[in-house]
């Protein structure tokens, strides 16, 4: 190898060679499990606390790429409990997406695969178990045939750009109700237009006939993402899962939509997994809230927790670099220094280190543990850590 080549960002062939051998080999391996026929009683579990709806522990999934092995999710847990919103965040790349992905089993295969950990999903097919436990499916280990019955129908998804999703060559109508048959094969066709135009309605539209006869490039912006969310609506799903839904929209938009799906979420009764890298977004929809950085979360807790007295330096540097209308200072928005590390060579030490001005000595340690604050308070950072705690 050439001397001056030989920095960490250079890969040899050799190298190369080594890491596509390991990547086929991962893959297959990975793949030929999603296609293994098993019972059922490989994917039924239960739940630890029957008022959650999602219980995702220690879940990782990794992308296998040519440059090595990007840990997107890297142990995430965290719950999301019935009827809650909760809210993700956290700065561009962190894993929110992923981490959501894996939840539908949607993950980009084969270079992307779910490699540990548990989600737990709360479904009402499977009832109790014999010692009165609340039996859940885990989504992680369910083959693709079984997704097909909680995808779409129990979890749905929006996303941050309405145009992708929706197919510009046929109405608004016809989009509908194709969503509609497969939740109700046995619906006729009026009876499938007038689900439809029901969701319509219920997403605040106010001419659905219209609507639904339009096509998605005749409808402006907003108009499409409630077009999403009718859909999303159709098989009354138990979980809707927001990426970014109005990042694309306007701010006047943006409180609009934000409205409907806490207005939706109190008539239906269903968890919403909200994902921003708004903060302002999040107080003003969610109930709880999950700090990631990195593909991992370093806080969590109530929305009154994380906006009124948030501990990990780097929550307290998301909170300081939000704008504020109502201050008259000229200084400039402030940002946090820095970078995340590089995803395929993560530090053994606390991923945030490099660019946390409150270090201490124990920070050039392992990573931190997660410290309980409160019953719904947590965060991972050594200042938190008590003597007993260790
Ligand atoms: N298909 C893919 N192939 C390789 N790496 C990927 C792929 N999808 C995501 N990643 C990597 O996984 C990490 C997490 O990505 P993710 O999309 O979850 O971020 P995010 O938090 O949703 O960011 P954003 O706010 O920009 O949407 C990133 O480092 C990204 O490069
Ligand atoms: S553990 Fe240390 S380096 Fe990490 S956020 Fe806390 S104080 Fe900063
Ligand atoms: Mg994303």
């Amino acid at each position: 190898m050439n001397k001056k080549n030989k920095n960490k960002n250079y890969l040899s062939l050799k190298e190369s060679r080594k890491i596509l051998k390991y990547n086929i080999k991962q893959m297959r391996y990975y793949e030929r499990l999603k296609k293994k026929k098993v019972d059922q009683s490989y994917f039924v579990t239960t739940m630890k606390d029957p008022n959650n709806l999602v219980e995702i522990e220690q879940l990782e999934t990794h992308f296998f790429t040519d440059s090595g092995t990007v840990k997107s999710v890297n142990g995430v847990s965290f719950d999301i409990p019935k009827g809650r919103v909760v809210g993700v965040v956290g700065e561009s790349g962190c894993g929110k997406s992923v981490t959501s992905l894996s939840i539908m089993q949607l993950v980009q295969a084969p270079q992307g695969q779910i490699v540990g950990g548990s989600i737990r999903f709360n479904t009402d097919d499977l009832g109790l178990n014999e010692n009165g436990e609340k039996l859940a499916y885990d989504i992680v280990k369910m083959p693709m045939k079984e997704m097909y019955n909680v995808r779409g129908k129990d979890i749905t998804m929006i996303f941050q750009e309405p145009m992708t999703s929706l197919n510009p060559v046929f109405t608004v109508g016809y989009q509908l109700d194709e969503v509609v048959f497969i939740h109700y094969p046995e619906k006729t066709k009026e009876e499938a237009k007038e689900h439809s135009i029901e969701m319509l309605k219920q997403v605040g539209i106010s001419m659905p006939e219209r609507v639904y006869k339009s096509y998605p490039h005749e409808l402006s912006g907003g108009m499409r993402q409630r077009v999403m969310i009718a859909m999303a609506l159709s098989g009354n799903p138990k979980l809707i899962i927001a990426d970014e839904p109005t990042t694309a929209l306007d701010v006047t938009i943006q409180a609009q939509i934000l409205d409907l799906l806490r207005k939706i979420q109190k008539q239906t009764g269903c968890a919403i997994m909200l994902i921003t890298h708004d903060l302002g977004v999040i107080a003003e929809t969610a109930d709880d809230v999950v700090v990631m950085y990195a593909g991992r979360i370093i806080e969590r807790g109530t929305v009154r927790e994380i906006f009124n007295n948030p501990l990990h330096p780097y929550t307290v540097g998301l909170q300081k670099s939000k704008p504020l209308i109502n201050t008259n200072t000229k200084e400039p928005l402030y940002s946090i220094p820095g970078q995340v590390p590089n995803p395929i060579n993560m530090p053994n030490t606390c991923f945030f280190k490099s660019r946390c001005s409150k270090c201490i000595e124990k920070c050039n340690h392992e990573y931190p543990h997660e410290i309980k604050v409160s019953d719904t308070h947590y965060v991972t950072c050594y200042l938190y850590e008590k003597e007993d705690n260790k």
